[in-house]
């Protein structure tokens, strides 16, 4: 009879072991919430696609930030969902738009126990449903859509946003709007750069949330990232860490473990992951149908992308996981 040499089992005898030796650890502190406020409705609306998710009024939004920062979730991350659109999106950077009605709320309501982010982009807010201005030919002019990006960052800036988000993959967005903010007085306004955000199916969910329809059927493979490219995803990243972003973000999370982690062994700025609505959907079509266990799987999930090298993660399963963490 011969004996294993090396009892790996030993340090998985127990529940208590088996956390001691843990490599990876999984918190609440790692934890962004998406949330959307939607314009001109009177109770929180249910997302079909997103069960438990809503398009929250300013009051209910309020309500839930509380709620994730007595919980111990460190940020937040709005989505703004305007009454009306326009071919410039210009409810973006109104000062009366949703977005930054619900930002300054949240700013009284939480103080500094809570982080507010606030997603930059304009597609929730132009008619064509496009992350920026339209040139003539019908493609999105990158430099005209930079100085609005400017204007929208120096708004959030003054609703209150400690950190602003850019997510349309124009080129330059990261300078422009550290330069914008600079010069209207926000020095200490943080950028968390979507710097490797990938052209991907795994959005649809999301584009219920905030009533997007492309326009003419059009996707946004022509500015996002194309998914076989791994490297240019680096070379992203590297782009935005010398424009100065603060922290840089990989999307979506599950299907890029490969470029978190290349990112997160290049890079010394935090690194986040987007655990995004498909990732979310997809979990939660399962597990209604009661073919995975929901929550044990969202806890492999996250843990994975954790593992991968993601410092924070934006996941819907936020509040979920910090009732239970
Ligand atoms: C663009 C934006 C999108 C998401 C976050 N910011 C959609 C897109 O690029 O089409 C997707 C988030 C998700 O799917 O959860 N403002």
């Amino acid at each position: 009879m011969s004996y294993p040499t090396r009892r790996m089992r030993r340090l998985r005898r127990t529940p208590a072991l088996r956390r001691l030796v843990a490599e990876t650890r999984l918190s609440v502190d790692d934890l962004v919430a998406p949330l959307f406020v939607r314009e001109g409705i009177d109770g929180p609306r249910p997302i079909a696609s997103m069960p438990g998710v809503v398009q929250h009024t300013r009051e209910s939004l309020r309500k839930e930030v509380r709620a994730l920062a007595d919980l111990g979730v460190p940020a937040v991350i709005l989505f703004g969902i305007p009454a009306g659109k326009d071919a410039e999106g210009s409810a973006a950077w109104d000062p009366a738009g949703i977005a930054q009605l619900a930002l300054s709320d949240l700013r009284d309501e939480v103080g500094d126990d809570l982080v507010v982010m606030a997603d930059l982009c304009l597609d929730e807010y132009t008619s064509s449903g496009h992350c920026g201005v339209l040139a003539a030919d019908g493609t999105v002019d990158n430099d005209a859509t930079l100085d609005l990006y400017g204007r929208v960052a120096v708004a959030q800036a003054e609703a209150g946003a400690d950190v602003v988000a850019p997510s349309g993959m124009m080129d330059g967005q990261v300078a422009a709007i550290r330069a914008a903010l600079d010069s209207a007085g926000h020095p200490s306004t943080a950028i968390l750069a979507y710097a490797a955000k990938f052209a991907s199916p795994l959005y649809g969910p999301f584009r219920d949330a905030v009533d997007v329809t492309i326009a003419g059927g059009g996707d946004r493979r022509a500015y996002q990232e194309d998914f076989r490219n791994p490297r240019e995803a680096l070379l992203e990243v590297a782009l935005d860490v010398a424009e100065g972003a603060d922290m840089v973000m990989v999307k979506p999370a599950l299907t890029y473990l490969d470029v978190i982690a290349a990112v997160r062994a290049r890079v010394d700025v935090p690194v986040a992951a987007y655990h995004v609505s498909g990732e979310f959907s997809m979990l939660k079509a399962a597990a209604e149908r009661g073919w995975i266990d929901g929550p044990a799987v969202a806890l492999e999930q996250l843990t994975a992308v954790k593992r991968a090298g993601a410092d924070i993660i934006l996941t819907y399963l936020a509040r979920e996981l910090a009732e239970t963490l």
